[in-house]
This record gives structure tokens, sequence and C-alpha cells, in this order.
């Protein structure tokens, strides 16, 4: 698949990642990417225990394991960084990535909260929970980590409509600017990707097309000529989890081919 295609190297040499939503979309390209950086160990998180489990076995069945863990239960999350250290003897990098978004478009007017928990618990609190039991075991293990979260262009920007969704990735963002200043002194670093519009199975179910539409929905979201892929924002996660970002820490890092690049009213 074009959009897995490999770019080796050894930035990821004997790291234990975690990668929550890994049974998919940017996650699973993410897994696979850190694998291709030689990380030591990759932990696939999620609540798609089939196609999770599938996934490992396909990208490396020795490198690479599944854990079911939805990220809404703290005692889920907190079992999955223990498993994680007590199998592979420490947790370097938290990849916290497991999101929704909205199948309504919700504007302010008519805001259902029903469907705002929902989003609010898997997109902000199970974020939240990552970021936690992470930062305790690098603390513990004195490791000097890296924790990426996936916030949005809609982290930084106003929504048209989703409103609960850009509330809940703007959560992200404070919650990484926060953890950076916290964590810092223990030496681990704390940043956000935010992915433009990217082809993915979640986004093309929430978007309501096909997986095959998908380029020419998106194409035309990107101020730079191309397609905004998973590849993409893949890469600019390991360059946040690796050393070659050893003191970049409190960044939100936007991928999305200038999507929220400011333009002159
Ligand atoms: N695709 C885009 O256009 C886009 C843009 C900006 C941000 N994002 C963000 O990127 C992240 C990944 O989304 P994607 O587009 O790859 O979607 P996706 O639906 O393809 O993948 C998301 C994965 O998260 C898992 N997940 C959902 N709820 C979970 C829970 N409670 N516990 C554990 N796992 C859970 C799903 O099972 C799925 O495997 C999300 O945080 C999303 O908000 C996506």
């Amino acid at each position: 698949m074009a959009d897995l295609q490999p770019m080796k190297s050894k930035k990821l040499e004997g790291k234990v990642a975690i990668v929550t939503g890994g049974a998919s979309g940017i996650g699973e390209a993410t897994a696979h990417n850190f694998i291709n950086h030689g990380a030591r160990a990759v932990v696939i998180a999620d609540i798609q225990d089939e196609k999770g489990q599938n996934v490992a076995a396909s990208i490396d069945s020795d490198r690479c394991t599944y854990i079911h863990c939805d990220v809404t239960d703290e005692d889920q999350v907190k079992s999955l960084v223990e498993s994680t250290v007590s199998i592979y003897g420490c947790l370097d990098i938290m990849f916290s990535n497991a999101g929704i978004s909205s199948l309504r478009s919700q504007t302010v007017l008519d805001l259902e909260f029903s469907e705002f928990d929902k989003i609010m618990t898997v997109n902000a609190r199970g974020m939240a929970a990552c970021v936690k039991h992470a930062a305790r075991a690098m603390k513990e293990g004195g490791v000097r980590g890296s924790i990426i979260c996936t916030s949005s262009v809609l982290g930084s920007r106003g929504a048209g409509v989703s409103t609960d969704y850009a509330m809940s990735k703007h959560a992200v963002v404070g919650l990484m600017r926060s953890a950076s200043l916290q964590l810092a002194g223990h030496g681990i670093r704390v940043n956000c990707v935010s992915p433009g519009p990217v082809g993915t199975p979640g986004a093309c179910k929430t978007l309501g097309i096909d997986e095959e539409r998908a380029d020419e929905v998106v194409e035309p979201l990107s101020r730079l000529k191309g397609v905004l892929r998973k590849k993409h924002v893949a890469e600019a996660v390991s360059f946040l989890a690796s050393d070659e970002s050893e003191f970049v820490t409190g960044l939100d890092l936007a991928v999305d081919g200038g999507f929220v690049a400011p333009a002159a009213p």
C-alpha cells in the first residue's frame, strides 16, 4: 500500500512504544512506522480486538503485540502501561492517538449532550488517562520519555460544525501544554501532532464517503499541492518520538499541508 511504504532508519532503535487507536488509520500507520524506524517493541492498544491483532501480526509478529484497552476506562489504561513495562522492562514512547469524531454535525445551537459526552470522554478524558499513566511509568523508570497526543487542526481553530469535536481537540492541546510544563523537570517531553483531513477509515465514516473517494475530498483541503496521507502524520510522530527532537516539548505540530496557515482576510 502506497500509504505504508517503509522509510527505514534506526532513530527509534531500542525504544518501547504504545500506540492507542493502533488498529486503524493514523495509529496503524504510526505503529508500522515506529517498527520501520527500529523500535524494539510496539504495543497496539485498541477496542477493535480482531483488527488490532491482525495489524500487529501483519506489521511484525515478533516486535508488535496487541493489548485490548478502552481509553475511557482508567483501570484498563493503567493495566496497559503496567503490562508493557512488565513485558518489555520500560516505556519510552506513548502515542496517545485513540479518538472519535461525530457522525452528527453539531453547531452550538443544536448540541446534543449524549453525543457531546461520548466525544469528550474518549478524546479528552481518555487522552488525559494515557498521559497520566505513561508519565508515571516514565518517571518511576527514570526514562527520558516522549509522549505525543493526537489533536487536530480543529484543536486551534473554530469549526463551522462539530463543536464538540473541536472542543475536545482544544482540550488535548491544553493537556499537552500543561503536562509539558509539569514533566519537563523529569526529562519527559510532551507534544501534539495536529493532522489536517486524512482519508482514514474513521474520517471516511464520519464524512459518509467511500475510502476510494477520499483523495478527491481531501486534496482540495490542502494548500500544498498533493494529498495528505497517514504516512505524513506517522513520520512527524516518529520525529517527535525520537531523539532527533530531544529538546522539543510543548509543541503543537500541524501536519496539514498549510490548512491552518494564517491567510490575509
Ligand atoms: N483522519 C483525520 O482526518 C484526522 C484529522 C485530525 C485528527 N485526527 C485524529 O487522529 C486520531 C486517529 O483517527 P483516525 O482518523 O486514524 O481514525 P480511525 O477511526 O481510523 O482510528 C481510530 C482508532 O481509535 C480507536 N478507538 C476509538 N475509541 C477508542 C477507545 N475508547 N479506546 C481505544 N481505542 C479507541 C478505534 O477503534 C480506531 O481503531 C483521532 O484522535 C482523530 O481525532 C484525524
